[in-house]
């Protein structure tokens, strides 16, 4: 066997998603060489279909850093959301609450500026590699070992390690279990996730809370919209047929007064939910960012915004790290992430309880709940939390 080629760098970036290639875009501008791979082919990260909200300051991270010059263009900015439940629809006006708005732009889009971005300057990102092992990480020179795609071997010497390779990190694991803590929530329904070819039914999102269950009507393009039902975590796609599908998402949304447009339905998946993080993101010299330390349910639309609000701060430590060759700035960055991390997984679990059907709910229960969204919506303070915690708690600390 040959033995594999060496690489040295100052970063070695386990996954290329959106928060890889960020933190590498981040590093580069910063002057800090780094070395990003993914298992993934960069065709597979384009086809898979994520969610599409930003915050404000995901906006203004892609924008500042030279990213995306498209996310204002081919995005749409919206000012509010509906939340419809008990037969009638409120608007939380955004604007209006907290002078913020969220922005529509699929992380798909992210996930291509952000690859063309790091091809155009230059930078070392590989996809598609095999055989990814990490090691030495309590060490002065960890490593990372990979096949690239055309079949050779690379072992990469780096000053620090970051594990930025989602929900089912493999860096995650090389943490000793007496080294930390997991926290877990498992939730008792998953979402139907839908794309179709139709006209928007609403000029902005729709959070429907209905008998048959929770619905979100979102959207993408003038002529493809973006739709989930709350449905069973063992339900079956082929089950549903088109028809089967639009009349259990106009039956919720018409519990409420709306109508969808309907057209054609392109592509059908059940999408888990789950609660997770753990604490902390740093072991010896490696750091987890992103899926990889945490994931939320998808009904705040807080997976992203997470991710990349993560390696800003990581980008800021890695910097003082390298400087310093200490590793206390990787703590400092675990702290400082997890303070927000906390209250996107209350945010997220908060709306997410808020607006669905709770299979083990009592009468009570499910008076309560509408109880609570007819406080949120019939006040400004009531709906100021949610338009805070939607478009984003201010900046990194
Ligand atoms: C999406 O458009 O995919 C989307 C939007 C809002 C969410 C979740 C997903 O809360």
């Amino acid at each position: 066997m040959t033995p594999p080629t060496p690489i040295r760098t100052q970063v070695a970036i386990v996954g290329a998603g959106p928060a890889g290639l960020m933190l590498s875009h981040l590093l580069s501008s910063a002057g800090i060489e780094s070395v990003a791979v993914d298992l993934r082919s960069r065709r597979e990260i384009e086809e898979t279909q994520r969610a599409g909200i930003l915050e404000q300051g995901s906006v203004d991270l892609l924008v500042e850093t030279g990213v995306s010059d498209r996310v204002h263009r081919d995005g749409y900015r919206h000012g509010g959301i509906e939340l419809a439940f008990g037969g009638a629809s409120h608007r939380i006006d955004f604007e209006g609450l907290v002078g913020a708005a969220a922005q529509l732009y699929p992380q798909t889009d992210v996930f291509i500026d952000l690859a063309d971005a790091r091809a155009r300057d230059g930078a070392d990102v590989r996809f598609g590699v095999t055989d990814v092992g990490v090691g030495d990480l309590t060490s002065e020179r960890p490593v990372l070992r990979f096949t690239d795609a055309e079949g050779v071997a690379h072992e990469v010497r780096a000053d620090f390690l970051v594990g930025t390779d989602g929900s089912r990190s493999l860096c995650r694991r090389e943490v000793p279990e007496q080294e930390r803590t997991q926290y877990f929530r498992e939730y008792p329904f998953a979402w139907f996730g839908i794309l179709a070819e139709a006209p928007p039914s609403a000029p902005e999102l729709i959070y429907n809370h209905s008998p048959r269950g929770f619905a979100l009507i979102s959207q993408r393009t003038e002529t493809l919209q973006r739709m989930y039902f709350q449905c069973d975590p063992a339900a079956d796609v082929g089950d549903w047929s088109d028809d089967r599908i639009w009349s259990e998402l106009q039956a919720r949304v018409g519990h409420n007064g709306h109508v969808l447009q309907e057209g054609p339905i392109t592509s059908r998946t059940v999408l888990p939910f789950r609660s997770f993080v753990q604490e902390p993101m740093h072991h010896g010299r490696l750091v987890l960012a992103g899926d990889a330390a945490h994931t939320v349910p998808p009904t705040g639309a807080k997976g992203l915004n997470l991710a990349l609000a993560d390696v800003r701060v990581l980008a800021e430590e890695l910097e003082r790290a390298v400087a310093q060759r200490s590793t206390e700035p990787l703590a400092t960055y675990s702290e400082r992430a997890l303070g927000r991390v906390w209250k996107a997984q209350h945010f997220s679990y908060w709306m997410t309880t808020m607006l669905h059907t709770l299979p083990e709910a009592t009468p009570f229960d499910v008076r309560r709940q509408e109880g609570e969204l007819a406080s949120l919506t019939g006040s400004p303070s009531g709906s100021a939390y949610l338009a805070e915690g939607y478009t984003g708690w201010p900046g990194p600390r």
